[in-house]
C-alpha cells in the first residue's frame, strides 16, 4: 500500500520525524491523530473561515475555433482561501495548468473572471497585469522558465531586482540551502540538472515572499528528498509567513500536504477533499480517471 503523510517518517527517503514535525501544522496534524479518527472535514466545519486570496469566477477559456476548438476551462468557479495549501489534480489535458495560468494572469481567458483579492484582473492592461504579478505573485512554471545567461542565484534575484526590491539575505540563505543550492549558486541553468533547475524556480517564486506563490508541477522533475524539501517549504511559507499556495501535481503524497485538493476533469471542478490523505486522493483520482 502506498505511504500516507502519517507513516511517512518510517520510509528511509523522508526526514527524521523530529526535522518532518517542525515544519507545520500538516506533518503535526497527522501525527497527532490516527488516520480513522480524522473528521472528514468540510468547507462549514473548518475551523477558520478563509478569505480568497485568488477566485475564478465562470472562467471559460477555449482555444482555436470551429472543429479544432478545445474547451479547456468550461465555466470554472473556485476560491483559494487565503492562508492556504491548495493543490490542483486531474488527468492530463483536464486544464490544470491553463487554470492556473489563466488566474496568475499569464494568460486571458475567453470570458469570466480572475480576481486577486479583491482585484479583478480581467479587462486589465498588459502593463498593470506584469506588475501586479511582480508584486505580489510567485510563479513556479512547469518548464522552469528560467534565464539561462544568468547564474542560478542572479535567476532567484531576478523579479525582486526587476522590481527595485532589496532581497531579504537571511530568507536567501535559508531557502536555498533548504533547496541545496547554496554550492550551486554561481552556475548558468546549461549546468545543473533538472532537479536543480527547478529547485532554482522554487527559491525564485519564494525569495520575495509573495502574497500567492502559483506552482504547476513544483515536484514534478526532483527525486523524493528534493520533493519533500519543496513541499515542506511551501507547506512552511503558509503555515509561518502567512503566504498562499496553489500548486498542480499528479502526485497524490505531493497533493496531501495541502489543506485542500481540487479536483479537474474536462475542464471542470468535479470534487473537492479538505484534509487530504494519499488514501483519500487516490480513491478520488481513480474514480476521475476510471
Ligand atoms: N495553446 C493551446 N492551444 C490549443 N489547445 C491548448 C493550448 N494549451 C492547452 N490546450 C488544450 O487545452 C486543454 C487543457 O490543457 P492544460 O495544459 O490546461 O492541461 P493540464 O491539465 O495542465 O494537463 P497536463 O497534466 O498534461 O499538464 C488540453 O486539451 C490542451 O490540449
Ligand atoms: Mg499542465
Amino acid at each position: 500500500m502506498a505511504s500516507t503523510p502519517s507513516n511517512r517518517s518510517q520510509s528511509a527517503d523522508q526526514p527524521p520525524a523530529e526535522q518532518a514535525s517542525s515544519y507545520g501544522r500538516h506533518v503535526l496534524h497527522n501525527d497527532d491523530a490516527p488516520q480513522e479518527s480524522i473528521q472528514e472535514s468540510t468547507p462549514e466545519n473548518h475551523s477558520t473561515p478563509r478569505v480568497a486570496a485568488a477566485r475564478a469566477q465562470q472562467l471559460f477559456k477555449q482555444y482555436g475555433e470551429g472543429d479544432t476548438a478545445v474547451i479547456a476551462l468550461d465555466h470554472v468557479d473556485v476560491e483559494f482561501g487565503k492562508n492556504q495549501f491548495t493543490a490542483i489534480m486531474g488527468p492530463s489535458g483536464s486544464g490544470k495548468s491553463t487554470l492556473m495560468h489563466t488566474m496568475a494572469g499569464l494568460d486571458a481567458a475567453t470570458s469570466g473572471d480572475v480576481f486577486l483579492g479583491d482585484t479583478n484582473l480581467t479587462g486589465m492592461k498588459d502593463k498593470e497585469i506584469t506588475s501586479l504579478r511582480r508584486d505580489r505573485l510567485g510563479f513556479i512554471f512547469q518548464s522552469f522558465n528560467l534565464v539561462p545567461t544568468l547564474t542560478a542565484a542572479e535567476n532567484i534575484t531576478l523579479p525582486s531586482d526587476i522590481a527595485g526590491n532589496t532581497v531579504d539575505q537571511e530568507w536567501f540563505d535559508e531557502v536555498t540551502s533548504r533547496l541545496g543550492l547554496a554550492n550551486r549558486l554561481d552556475h548558468r541553468p546549461a549546468e545543473l540538472s533538472g532537479g536543480q533547475q527547478q529547485r532554482v524556480a522554487c527559491a525564485r517564486a519564494l525569495v520575495s515572499r509573495p502574497e500567492i506563490i502559483f506552482g504547476d508541477e513544483p515536484t514534478g522533475n526532483l527525486d523524493s528528498n528534493s520533493s519533500t524539501e519543496v513541499l515542506q517549504i511551501l507547506r512552511t511559507a503558509v503555515d509561518e509567513d502567512n503566504q498562499t499556495v496553489v500548486i498542480v501535481t499528479h502526485d497524490a503524497r505531493a497533493a496531501s500536504y495541502a489543506d485542500r485538493v481540487i479536483f479537474l476533469a474536462d475542464g471542470r471542478v468535479v470534487d473537492e477533499m479538505y484534509d487530504p490523505t494519499m488514501d483519500k486522493i487516490l480513491q478520488t483520482m481513480s474514480g476521475i480517471e476510471g
